[in-house]
């Protein structure tokens, strides 16, 4: 085990719904650290670059149409192995296949409506955090809790 940092953003539909502090809640709970935290109105650039590695895909345009749609809340989580266990966390991605239990499994019924991205490799973590986070919006307090986790 090792301690990563990841980047999760709770999409539009989250706010919307008023669901915010009970998906919070899930990835409090599990027992990972929030670092970074804000509520953001995503510029349409900012979202086709987060997403340019599907650029290509057909529902390329509704993704970045839905994340821009309105304001999502953007996070840097970390813990460890945070990167994959965040994944499992929310679940897999196509509602079909999300288990009951998961993020996704319990809010999502459209597969383009899901409700949470989460980074999902080392690489993609440390660019997205770079993509939505300054350094300095970063905090590494002493956390009370970790020996719990
Ligand atoms: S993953 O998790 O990256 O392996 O999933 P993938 O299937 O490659 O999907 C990449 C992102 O595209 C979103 N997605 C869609 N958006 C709109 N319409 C459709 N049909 C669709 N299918 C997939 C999917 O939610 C992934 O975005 P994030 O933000 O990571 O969830």
């Amino acid at each position: 085990m090792s301690v990563q940092r990841t980047f999760t953003m709770l999409k539009p539909g989250v706010l919307q719904r008023r669901i915010v502090g009970e998906i919070l809640s899930r990835i409090e709970k599990k027992g990972f650290k929030i670092i970074g935290l804000k509520l953001m109105q995503i510029p349409r650039s900012l979202a086709e670059t987060h997403y340019e590695e599907h650029k290509e895909r057909p529902f390329f345009g509704d993704l970045v149409g839905y994340v821009t749609s309105s304001p999502v809340v953007a996070m840097v989580v970390e813990g460890d192995d945070v990167i994959s266990l965040l994944r499992l966390l929310a679940g897999k991605t196509k509602v079909e296949e999300a288990l009951p239990g998961t993020i996704r499994g319990d809010y999502a019924t459209q597969t383009q409506l899901n409700i949470i991205h989460a980074s999902d490799s080392p690489e993609s973590a440390v660019r997205e955090i770079g993509l939505f986070f300054e350094e300095s919006e970063l905090i590494d307090y002493e956390d009370g809790n970790a020996k719990w986790f």
